[in-house]
């Protein structure tokens, strides 16, 4: 492989389960970089808690410029009790990494894998078929807005531009078209002026997608809708802190908040792919956490790498481990996070065997015929 064709990998573990799970993710990218000569060099930087520690910010400048000059980010998770009393608190350094990346865009895939309905907490007929994908816009709304504290007062603003709801909007219709073709966009339009601005305007992009369907509900009765309906949504389309919230309610239905990855994209530089859980400080250190998540968060990353194929694959190893019985903690298992990964790996190899055997296959009849 020479120079050129390397793409580098910025790797943030930050804090609690996140360096546990963030290495079972770089072992398996780095098992299909050196099975199929992908060239991926990793390069891990500090960031979050572990970088308060280490140097006073969590977002220290040289991990900012080493992600701005790297092809992909991946992050495990940031923050802990730890840090919470400080001004600065670790989650500051994440908002800021998504905002500084321009990445507008966070897709949270969620479903329930076909054959583990048990591992729901709803009822298997309620869960059963559920593939949802959450779009939720991640650089603008109350995340973002000015914060005021005046003596035993405080105030949040939650502000959005048509451009930023034009943006990700397009982004959901274009996703559903290679899905489902159905678009539900959450807000709270009975209450909040931003969410009718919200309303009006994704009404308005989807003029330009008479293929897909669109229909809104307020974010209350689709918290609801989750759980009491889950196969009636295909992609919900919604601001930032409604996106947060749904999606870590979407995330259980599959089984646990461990299982699922996410990736943050818009601009046209790199982009972020991380688990959607959180460095879990009740279980940090104990090699117990699920790393599902951060995999799944991989395989998202090679596929906005241009390298789908090996997207699928890891994918498959994820969901073959998952399928064949082996659980964490999270799941009343006795699998430790290390072991997980190592048995993704294992089925990854098998598979990579497999279509290795294939291709030999493949080259010989042509060989044969000419
Ligand atoms: P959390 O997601 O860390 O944990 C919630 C619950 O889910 C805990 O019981 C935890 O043990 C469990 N859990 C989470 N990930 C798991 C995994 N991979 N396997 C098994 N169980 C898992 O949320 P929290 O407790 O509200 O937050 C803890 C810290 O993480 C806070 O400082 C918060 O700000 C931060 N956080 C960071 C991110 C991020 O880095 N993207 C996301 C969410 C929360
Ligand atoms: C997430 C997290 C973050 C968010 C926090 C840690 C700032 O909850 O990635 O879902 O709210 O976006
Ligand atoms: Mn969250």
């Amino acid at each position: 492989m020479n120079e050129e064709a390397e793409m580098k990998i910025v790797v943030l573990p930050g804090d609690g389960v996140g360096p546990e799970v963030a290495a079972e993710a770089v072992k398996c990218l780095e098992l299909l970089s050196r099975h199929c000569g992908l060239g991926l060099r990793f390069e891990t930087h500090d960031f979050g808690g572990a970088a308060i520690d280490a140097v006073g910010s969590s977002l220290p400048e040289s991990t900012l410029a080493a992600c701005k000059g790297a092809d992909a980010v991946l992050m495990g998770a940031v923050g802990g009790p730890r840090w919470d009393e400080r001004a600065e608190m670790p989650e500051v350094g994440l908002l800021r990494l998504r905002r500084e990346l321009g990445l507008f865009a966070n897709l949270r895939p969620a479903r329930v894998i076909p054959g583990l309905e048990s591992l729901s907490p709803l009822r298997a007929d309620l869960a059963e078929g559920a593939d949802v994908l959450v779009v939720r816009e991640l650089t603008g709304g109350i995340y973002f807005g000015e914060r005021r504290v005046e003596g035993e007062t405080a105030s949040d603003l939650c502000l959005y531009s048509r451009a930023e709801i034009e943006r990700i909007a397009h982004i959901a219709f274009r996703a559903a078209r290679g899905r489902r073709r159905r678009v539900t966009s959450v807000d709270k339009a009975n209450v909040m002026a931003t969410s009718k601005l919200w309303r009006r305007t994704v009404a308005e992009v989807a003029e330009d997608y008479p293929d897909v369907t669109l229909d809104h509900l307020y974010v209350d009765a689709a918290a609801m809708a989750l759980v009491t309906n889950p196969r009636r949504f295909d992609v919900i389309l919604t601001e930032n802190m409604f996106g947060d919230i749904l999606s870590d309610e979407l995330s259980v239905i599959g089984g646990s908040i461990g299982l699922l990855g996410s990736a943050s994209v818009g601009a046209a530089g790199p982009g972020l792919f991380e688990p959607i859980h959180g460095s879990a400080p009740d279980i940090a250190g104990l090699d117990i956490a699920n790393p599902s998540g951060a995999i799944a968060s991989a395989a998202m990353m090679l596929e906005e790498l241009g390298l789908a194929p090996m997207g699928h694959i890891l994918s498959e190893a994820l969901q073959k481990t998952l399928l064949a019985g082996c659980r964490t903690a999270d799941f009343g298992g006795n699998a430790r996070c290390s072991e997980f990964g190592e048995t993704v790996r294992e089925s990854l190899r098998r598979r990579l065997a497999r279509y290795d055997a294939h291709l030999e296959l493949v080259t010989m009849n042509r060989g044969c015929c000419g």
